[in-house]
């Protein structure tokens, strides 16, 4: 799966036993803010029925492979189509121009692969759940040569080592069918889907900060959307950035952001993820959530993410700051519904 800020790639262990716990008998889950879609991914391996939703086109692309896609349905399709796009001569157009030459995110050589196999997929007429395994195949593909250090507001001055690697497709790592029913994605604000969601447990991981993901990830939105926006700025960013702005990235618009969502869901069951560098504290967040019932936090000390332990470097590759704190605490936070005879 791609890098991303705030995956819960290392949580999977802990979300997915709190689910087990509340959930014993499986049942149908939804995650709000699906990212990378790996909570999911889990999820439904476990057996569970997900509903996997984000508001990023990239993150929809995601969710459709990881969740919403059977694999006993659509492997072998997906092979052929991998092996067609596999084959397709590259060919240097719009996103060449943009990220490998204007801004130096990918070799040029691998903007020419990039670029032949996104028109390529755009011709070929597949059904969604096809070209979403197409589409995360080669972003993928693209994220394994990236030159970057796994944010989009940047790239490196030199070339990565991995980025002078020829891009090759891989199978995704699809889940199959379960009997609890079929999984679903899409790509809405967490609040239309918080109160559109009938099921047992909602898992919310909100933005907890004001780093938007769709600024960090906008090569990955306009490999999805192939639209050739215009672009601002040396990363060379694409111009709804500015304007597609999410509540949850600004301190004082993540409170009732979050207030709402919580408030509209009507499963019995919720599980949050946050950390101790948001912008609400635990104690704002327990209290947001007693509403909801029993509250339960979890805390789970991680390592910071790299920069912090590597320090803050000039563009001559000095150090000149102090290395940051090297640990933070994520937390979960476990609500379950009081019986209506212990309700206050
Ligand atoms: C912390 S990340 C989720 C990471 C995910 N759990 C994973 O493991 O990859 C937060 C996600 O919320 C999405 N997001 C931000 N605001 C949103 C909104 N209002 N509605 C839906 N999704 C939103 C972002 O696109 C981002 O993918």
């Amino acid at each position: 799966m791609i890098k991303y800020l705030g995956s819960k790639r290392a949580l999977l262990d802990p979300i997915a036993a709190a689910v087990r716990a509340l959930l014993p008998e499986g049942g149908h889950v939804c995650d709000l803010f699906s990212g990378t879609a790996r909570v999911g991914h889990a999820l439904k391996g476990a057996g569970f029925q997900v509903w996997s939703n984000d508001h990023n086109a990239y993150a929809h692309a995601l969710a459709t492979a990881y969740v919403q896609v059977d694999r006993d349905v659509w492997a072998d399709r997906a092979e052929a189509v991998l092996a067609d796009l596999s084959a397709t001569p590259p060919a240097a157009g719009w996103f060449t121009k943009a990220f490998c030459e204007d801004a130096r995110y990918f070799t040029p050589e691998n903007g020419a692969r990039i670029d032949a196999m996104r028109d390529r997929i755009e011709v070929m007429g597949l059904e969604p759940e096809l070209k979403a395994i197409a589409l995360v195949s080669l972003m993928e593909a693209a994220d394994r040569v990236d030159s970057t250090a796994g944010l989009q507001m940047a790239y490196m001055k030199s070339w990565a080592a991995r980025a002078l690697k020829p891009l090759e497709l891989r199978m995704p790592a699809l889940q199959p069918a379960v009997a609890a029913g079929p999984c679903r994605a899409t790509r809405a604000d967490a609040l239309e889907t918080a109160a559109a969601f009938d099921g047992d447990l909602v898992y919310l991981d909100p933005p907890y900060n004001q780093h938007s993901y769709l600024g960090n990830y906008h090569v990955w939105e306009s490999l999805i959307l192939w639209d050739r926006p215009e672009t601002y700025g040396i990363a060379n960013k694409r111009i709804d950035v500015k304007t597609r702005k999410s509540a949850f990235n600004s301190r004082p618009g993540i409170g009732p952001a979050l207030q709402a969502v919580i408030e509209a869901i009507r499963a019995p069951n919720l599980i949050v993820s946050f950390n101790d560098e948001g912008y609400l504290s635990r104690e704002q967040l327990v209290e947001m959530l007693s509403a909801r019932g029993h509250v339960q936090v979890v805390e789970i000390p991680r390592p910071r993410y790299v920069g912090a332990r590597i320090g803050i470097h000039n563009p001559k590759g000095e150090k000149v700051g102090a290395v940051g704190r090297l640990r933070n605490v994520e937390y979960l936070f476990v609500v379950t519904e009081r019986p209506a005879a212990l309700a206050a």
